[in-house]
């Protein structure tokens, strides 16, 4: 059993015994908040993080975050710092099929493991990437916030017993820090969530677009971006950011008249040249509200924006509203339309029936040759069963 393996120590995270501990040593670079700051994305903050750590124990070669979501109960890599390169990337595995992992989340625990090699008969494909790329110790956290699991953090060190009494009290303190970090993004990221949420219900009571619908195109997009991958230049960060940020892509139907949005048949020329303007006037709701909440964080800006302006625009030049063509379509604007048209056929409108899967699988693959990009037509044509999951969580 696991917890009986030695060497492996547990304990709980004490925030005010760590900063005690925490005086910086002579020659040694305090950690600034101020400098925090300077870093934007969660992945800066964490590598900078990592340098100051690095100053005091240079055996510390990885810290990692993986973040949680509650709602398939799965763990997925999210933030990476090391001197090599990683093991893990876009790497998911649910909870409850990692026990090891599971135990210390319901024992609210810590967990030392002075040498992984105990873990090589394991048959895991995260203890095995680890060990290939020479980490021999590490110490897991568990990450909550208000009670509820938010992610887990690793460090790991290429040297065996890295982390003992001297390394652990300094590194509790990191780990709080990094929740703070970690929880205040989720914070942002739900404070902008809820003011849309509020924007858009006022499109919703008019709009056939559920909520549900919001919540699986968010989880197509996602796995559309997972799958995708490296080859890809996609990052964890990207693949969260795209989940965060999809269900945002008809923030722009608040400025569309209910004339023109409730209209129970054909839209006029006009009248569809108006409601095009949902993406461009999406697009000006959004700076406007990236402005008041003061978010500066310029990946997210740059991705909201994008999903929202050209979630139209079709791979031969032939969308709206800048008519632009394949990968001239920003990767996450790309991306979203699949999620969202796959979506839309596979809901029940006023004026259809939901498609099957497999109808609308065909109907993907027939506007892959014009309209949606081939590749994330693709990926969701190889994904049926994670496609089916998402539908099961999420009905109407
Ligand atoms: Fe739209
Ligand atoms: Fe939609």
């Amino acid at each position: 059993m696991f917890r009986s393996v030695q060497p492996v120590a547990f304990g709980a995270p004490s925030f005010e015994g760590a900063a005690k501990k925490f005086i910086p040593q002579k020659g040694e670079h305090q950690l600034l908040l101020s400098e925090l700051d300077d870093h934007r994305t969660l992945a800066d903050k964490t590598a900078y993080v990592h340098e100051i750590v690095r100053q005091r124990f240079p055996c510390i070669d990885r810290i990692a975050i993986a973040k949680y979501d509650p709602s398939d109960d799965t763990l997925r890599t999210l933030v990476g710092s090391m001197k090599a390169d990683n093991p893990l990337i876009l790497y998911e595995a649910k909870l409850s099929d990692v026990p090891s992992l599971l135990d210390l989340v319901l024992a609210r625990e810590t967990r030392v493991v002075n040498d992984m090699r105990i873990f090589a008969s394991r048959n895991t494909i995260h203890s095995k990437k680890i060990l290939e790329k020479g980490f021999l110790s590490s110490y897991t956290v568990p990450l909550f916030n208000e009670g509820d699991l938010i992610g887990m953090l690793f460090f790991n060190s290429r040297q065996c017993g890295a982390f003992d009494d001297s390394t652990l009290g300094y590194l509790d303190m990191i780990a709080h820090l990094l929740t703070s970090l970690l929880a205040a993004e989720l914070v942002q990221i739900s404070t902008l969530r809820g003011a849309l949420k509020t924007a858009t219900q006022f499109t919703h009571h008019r709009d056939p677009e559920t909520g549900m619908h919001l919540e699986r195109m968010a989880r197509y997009s996602r796995l559309i971006a997972r799958k995708l991958g490296v080859s890809y230049g996609i990052d964890d960060g990207f693949a969260d950011r795209i989940f965060q940020h999809a269900p945002l892509h008809d923030v722009g139907k608040i400025a569309i008249p209910d004339r023109i949005l409730l209209k129970p048949g054909p839209l006029s020329a006009e009248e569809f040249a108006e409601m095009k303007t949902h993406t461009t006037r999406g697009r000006e709701i959004v700076s406007t509200m990236l402005h008041n909440f003061n978010i500066k964080n310029t990946t997210d800006i740059g991705m909201i924006r994008n999903i929202v302006a050209h979630h139209h625009e079709s791979m031969d030049g032939n969308g709206y509203p800048d008519g632009l063509m394949g990968d001239a379509i920003p990767l996450e604007a790309r991306i979203v339309a699949v999620a969202d048209v796959f979506d839309a056929l596979t809901s029940e409108r006023t004026y259809k029936q939901a498609w099957s899967n497999d109808e609308a699988f065909v109907e993907l693959d027939r506007l892959s040759h014009f309209k949606l990009d081939p590749d994330c037509v693709a990926v969701m044509l190889g994904a049926k069963d994670e496609i089916q999951e998402i539908q099961s969580s999420f009905t109407d």
